[in-house]
This record gives structure tokens, C-alpha cells and sequence, in this order.
């Protein structure tokens, strides 16, 4: 890494529209939330995070491999770029197969499901720590300011894609709990 990007990344100074910024932010939704799965007391919230977690982590990971890890792919003349993206798709499957399964069982109170939630939070955050050093560090030095603000701007298009059947449902539940509300209020 540049001593420039050294100094930026130890800041975190990079512009608001740069790709990494906008990773990182994502990042620390993630990273509380998988917390929470695995360390909430009450089956009740552990559940909750799962429901929050799952879809943010689908999108941003599908989003991100599309953005940046392909292009980290296709330098040929850069065999770190290349190893940091296959690792990071690597590290995005196994968590994938993790959260099929949470989301698979409901009994959220057994210690294999609690093992499993304690396996993708030290996943994720050894994940999140290797993304913000070496990925980023290859989309410093090998890509322009201005490459890296559309390569942001695609990532947050592609990741509000997918998770827009999600807010859809979630706008069409509010309603429909409003509308039980106004009839009741009206009975
Ligand atoms: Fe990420
Ligand atoms: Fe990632």
C-alpha cells in the first residue's frame, strides 16, 4: 500500500462517493448485526437480526462481487488483485452456507444454532477486516478517484435492487397494519 493510502485508509478518509466508503458503511450494519446474532440473550432477538442480516449480507455480497471483486479478477497483470477477489468470493460462500442453514431451523434456542451464529460473526468480521486491508487496498492502487465513484455508484444501484422486494414487503405490511388500525379506530 502507498503511504497515501496508508494514511487514508488509517483516517478513513476516502471521498464519500468512493466505492470504500461505501462498503464501509454497509460494513457496520453487518458487523453489529452479526454481533447481535450471536450474542442476544432472547431467541426473539437473535431471530430478528437473522431477519435483518440476511438479506442485507445477500445483496451487499452479490452487489459487491459484481463491482468490485470482478474487476479485481480481471487485472491479470496483478496476481494480489486476483487473490483478493477470489479469496473474498470464497469467504462469501462458506457465510452463505452458514446463513441457509440459520435460516433453515427455527429452534434458535439450540446450541447448534447458537454455534453456527457464533461461526458467522468471527467469519464476517475476519471477512470485513481482510476486505477493508486487502481489497481495498488493490482498488486504491489500481483503479482512478473517478473509477472508483461509478464503481460505487453501481454498487449501491445493484444492492437497492435486490433488496427491493424486501422494503416492498416490509411498506406493503406497514400499510396493511395502518389500514387494521383505521378500521378498528372506525368499528
Ligand atoms: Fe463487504
Ligand atoms: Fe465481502
Amino acid at each position: 500500500m502507498s503511504m497515501l493510502e496508508k494514511v487514508r485508509s488509517t483516517l478513513g478518509s476516502y471521498a464519500e462517493t468512493d466505492i470504500r466508503t461505501l462498503l464501509h458503511a454497509d460494513h457496520v450494519l453487518i458487523r453489529d448485526l452479526a454481533k447481535t446474532l450471536a450474542e442476544a440473550e432472547s431467541r426473539s432477538e437473535r431471530q430478528a437480526a437473522l431477519r435483518d442480516l440476511k438479506p442485507l449480507l445477500a445483496a451487499h455480497s452479490r452487489s459487491e462481487e459484481a463491482t468490485a471483486y470482478a474487476r479485481l479478477m480481471a487485472l491479470r497483470s496483478s496476481p494480489d488483485s486476483r487473490a483478493a477477489g477470489n479469496e473474498g468470493m470464497v469467504e462469501h460462500n462458506l457465510v452463505d452456507i452458514l446463513m441457509e442453514r440459520l435460516a433453515a431451523s427455527t429452534d434458535s434456542g439450540s446450541d447448534l444454532w447458537k454455534a453456527h451464529a457464533k461461526v458467522v460473526h468471527e467469519s464476517l468480521e475476519h471477512h470485513i477486516k481482510e476486505e477493508e486491508d486487502a481489497v481495498f487496498e488493490e482498488l486504491g492502487e489500481h483503479f482512478s478517484d473517478e473509477e472508483r465513484d461509478a464503481m460505487g455508484e453501481e454498487f449501491v444501484a445493484k444492492r437497492d435492487k435486490l433488496l427491493a422486494p424486501r422494503a416492498k414487503a416490509q411498506g406493503a405490511k406497514a400499510n396493511s397494519s395502518r389500514r387494521g388500525k383505521s378500521a378498528s379506530a372506525a368499528a
